[in-house]
This record gives structure tokens, C-alpha cells and sequence, in this order.
């Protein structure tokens, strides 16, 4: 399966202004069945939300929680927290193309 997901980051690369404030914002434009694959954001909580289409998104506890899937399906105007360092994903299991914003907190 191919990636077929666009990022967008604005972060202190592009926007010198926000280092050190410790924020940034992602957009994520999925094309259909497009997915970003398992991943681990180190330093920041994520809070997600979906403006468009329909996303599966879940994330992984930890070992000592017998590294349980919790995972959703985001619908238009939902929103969802994946905590820090998790490791978590995000797919669109629709036939039209789907959008996600995420602050980060880094
Ligand atoms: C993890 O699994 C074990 C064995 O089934 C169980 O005893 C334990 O309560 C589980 N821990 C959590 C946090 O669910």
C-alpha cells in the first residue's frame, strides 16, 4: 500500500516565530484508502481534528498495558488526542479524500 498521504507541517522550520513556544500544526491530506503508517511522535501530544472524510486512527499503550490497539473511526467535526510517545496511525477508510489538522505540542 502506498503512502498516498500530502503533509503539511508549519513549524519552526517555516515559521522562525514559534521556537520555543513549543506548538506547531500539521495538515494531513489523504487520498482515498491513503494511510500514514505507524509512528511515534517523541516530544509532543498530538490533538487531532477531521474537517473532511473519514479517518481509523488508533494508537498503542504500553507494554505494561499489554500493548493494547485503542482506535476510533473520526467522523467530519471529530476530535482525538493521541498521547506522547505512543505509537499511532491514521487511515482513511473512505472512497473520497480526507483531511486532518493536528496540533503538537513541540
Ligand atoms: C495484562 O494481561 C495480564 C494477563 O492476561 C493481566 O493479568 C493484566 O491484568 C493485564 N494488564 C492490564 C493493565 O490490562
Amino acid at each position: 500500500m502506498g503512502l498516498e498521504v500530502g503533509i503539511v507541517d508549519m513549524a519552526v522550520h517555516q515559521i522562525p516565530g514559534l521556537n520555543t513556544f513549543g506548538v506547531s500544526l500539521v495538515r494531513l491530506d489523504f487520498a482515498p484508502y491513503g494511510e500514514n503508517p505507524p509512528h511515534t511522535d517523541l516530544r509532543a501530544i498530538e490533538i487531532q481534528t477531521v474537517p473532511e472524510g473519514t479517518l481509523f486512527i488508533g494508537f498503542v499503550l504500553s507494554n505494561q498495558n499489554n500493548n493494547t490497539l485503542i482506535s476510533k473511526i473520526l467522523y467530519k467535526g471529530d476530535v482525538f488526542v493521541f498521547p506522547i510517545g505512543l505509537i499511532h496511525f491514521q487511515a482513511n477508510v473512505g472512497d473520497t479524500l480526507a483531511v486532518a489538522i493536528s496540533g503538537l505540542s513541540s
